[in-house]
C-alpha cells in the first residue's frame, strides 16, 4: 500500500510490531460502513466517477459477505483492518478499488471506525446496564418491606429495609447510564474527512458522510479529530465507574452469602463447588465481577498513560488503544450479564437479616430521638440516656424492645410506655420517611419513579 519509495520489505519482526490486524479485525463493520458512507460521498461530489463509486460499493458487499461468512483472515503484511479490507477489495473488483482511498488517510478513518465501534459498545452497554436495573427494581419491590441492618463501618447501625439497599445500587447504575449516554452524545462527531491531519483540497462534503453515518456533525478541527481519543477514555472511565459500582454489590454478595451472615443463598447457576471440600458454595461470579473491576480500571489507566504526552497529530502509539477498550468491553460485558443474572435470581435470607437487625441494638437512635420529641430532652443528653438503656440490655442479654420498663425508668423517669412503639425494627424503619429515606413507603415511591423514568 506505500511501497512506492522502498526497496525492502520489513523485517519480520517489524511486520509483527507493526500490525494490528490481529485486533482491529474486530472492527471490520465498521470499517466497511465508513468506507461505504465516504464512497458514496465520492461519487455524489464527482471526486470519484458514479460508475467508479458504485462498482466499489458492490465490491465493498462482497468483501463485507466475506468476512461474515469465513471472518476477517489474519495477514500480517496487511498491517490493519483498514489495508486488509482495501486488498480483498482490490481482488474483488480489480484496480478501481485504489479510488476508494481519495481524499481519505487511515488516519480520519481509523478514528472514524472506531469511535463507531465505541459508539454500538455504548449502545450495548445501556442495554445491559437497563436490564440489571430492571432485574434490581424488582427484587428491590419485592423487598421493600424486609428489614435488614444497616452498617458503617461494617457495624450494625440502623435498620434498613433490603429494598433501599438495592435501590442505592439502582442509583449507581442510573449515573452509569447517564454517563454512558453523555459520552455517546459529546463524542457523534465523525471524524472522517479530516484525511491525514490537515484536512483535503478535494471537495469532500463531510455533512454527507457524517449524516450517513449517524454522527451529528463533523468534527469541527482537523488536527483534533485525528488525534483526539477522549471518547475511548470516556468509555473506559465510565466502564471503570460503572465496573467498580459492580465491584461493591459483588462484594456484598460475596460477604452475604458468607456463613457468619447467611443473608443470601446464591442459586446453583451462580455458584460452583469445591474439589475437595463438598459442602461448599463458592460465590466465584460475584468473585470475578469483584476482581474484574481492576483489570477494567487497569485498561483505564493503560490508555491514559498511552496518550499522555503525545504531540499532534496522530502517532502511531495510538494504534495501542484498541486492545483496552476491547478487553475492558468485553469484561464489562460479562460483570453486568452476571450481576443480573445473580440478582434475579438470589434468594435473600430474610429472617436471616431481620434477626441480625434485632441483635445489634439498631434501634438505639429510634430511643434517642423519642427522648428528643417525647421528653423534650437535648439530643446529646438522649444519646448518653440510650447509651445507658443499651448498656443495660447488654447485661440483661436482652435486645433494647425487651428491657423491662422499670429498668428504663430508673435510667431516665421521662420514659414511659409509649417508647416500646418505636423500638422495633419495623417501627424504625417505617419512621423513617424523610425524602430518600430507608420507610417501605419511601422505597415504593422510589422505585416507581425509576420505572416512570426508564419508561
Ligand atoms: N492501524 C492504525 C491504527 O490503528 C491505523 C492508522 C495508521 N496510520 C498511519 N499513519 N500509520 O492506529
Amino acid at each position: 500500500m506505500w511501497g512506492g519509495r522502498f526497496a525492502e520489505g520489513p523485517a519480520a519482526v517489524m511486520r509483527e510490531i507493526n500490525a494490528s490486524i490481529p485486533f482491529d479485525k474486530r472492527m471490520w463493520r465498521q470499517d466497511i460502513a465508513g468506507s461505504r458512507a465516504h464512497v458514496a460521498m465520492l461519487g455524489a461530489q464527482g471526486i470519484v466517477a458514479p460508475e467508479d463509486a458504485a462498482a466499489i460499493a458492490a465490491g465493498l458487499d462482497q468483501v463485507a459477505a466475506g468476512y461474515e461468512a469465513d471472518g476477517v483472515p489474519v495477514d500480517l503484511a496487511l498491517e490493519d483492518i483498514h489495508m486488509a479490507t482495501e486488498a480483498r477489495l482490490a481482488d474483488a473488483i480489480g484496480p478501481v478499488a485504489g479510488r476508494l482511498h481519495t481524499a481519505r488517510s487511515r488516519n480520519d478513518q481509523v478514528a472514524t471506525d472506531f469511535k463507531l465501534w465505541v459508539r454500538d459498545a455504548t449502545d450495548q452497554v445501556l442495554a445491559a446496564l437497563s436490564a440489571l436495573d430492571t432485574a434490581l427494581l424488582a427484587r428491590a419491590e419485592e423487598h421493600a418491606d424486609s428489614v435488614m441492618p444497616g452498617f458503617t463501618h461494617l457495624q450494625s447501625a440502623q435498620p434498613v429495609t433490603l429494598g433501599h439497599h438495592l435501590m442505592a445500587y439502582h442509583e449507581m447504575i442510573a449515573r452509569d447510564a447517564s454517563r454512558f449516554a453523555d459520552n455517546r452524545a459529546r463524542a457523534n462527531l465523525c471524524p472522517l474527512g479530516s484525511a491525514a491531519l490537515a484536512g483535503t483540497g478535494f471537495p469532500v462534503d463531510r455533512h454527507a458522510t457524517a449524516a450517513a453515518l449517524g454522527f451529528d456533525a463533523p468534527t469541527r478541527n482537523s488536527l483534533d479529530a485525528v488525534s483526539d481519543r477522549d471518547f475511548a477514555l470516556d468509555y473506559l472511565m465510565a466502564a471503570s465507574q460503572c465496573a467498580l459500582h459492580l465491584s461493591r454489590l459483588a462484594e456484598e454478595f460475596v460477604l452475604w452469602a458468607s456463613q457468619p451472615f447467611g443473608f443470601v443463598s446464591l442459586s446453583d447457576q451462580w455458584s460452583t463447588g469445591s474439589s475437595i471440600m463438598p459442602q461448599k458454595r463458592n460465590p466465584d461470579a460475584a468473585e470475578l465481577v469483584r476482581g474484574h473491576a481492576g483489570r477494567i480500571t487497569g485498561c483505564l489507566v493503560s490508555l491514559m498513560v498511552t496518550m499522555k504526552g503525545l504531540p499532534l497529530a496522530y502517532s502511531k502509539d495510538m494504534q495501542d488503544d484498541k486492545p483496552p477498550v476491547f478487553e475492558a468491553h468485553d469484561l464489562l460485558g460479562l460483570c453486568l450479564a452476571a450481576m443480573t443474572g445473580m440478582v434475579e435470581s438470589v434468594t435473600f435470607r430474610t429472617d436471616r437479616m431481620r434477626g441480625l437487625a434485632e441483635s445489634g441494638f439498631a434501634t438505639a437512635t429510634d430511643l434517642a430521638d423519642w427522648l428528643v420529641r417525647e421528653g423534650d430532652v437535648p439530643f446529646r443528653e438522649a444519646h448518653h440516656i440510650t447509651g445507658r438503656a443499651v448498656a443495660r440490655a447488654e447485661a440483661l442479654g436482652v435486645t433494647l424492645d425487651r428491657v423491662p420498663l422499670a429498668d428504663l425508668q430508673a435510667i431516665d423517669a421521662r420514659i414511659d410506655a409509649r417508647v416500646f412503639d418505636v423500638l422495633s425494627v419495623d417501627a424504625s424503619v417505617a419512621s423513617r420517611t424523610s425524602f430518600g429515606g430507608t420507610a417501605p413507603a419511601n422505597v415504593r415511591a422510589a422505585i416507581r419513579a425509576a420505572r416512570g423514568e426508564k419508561a
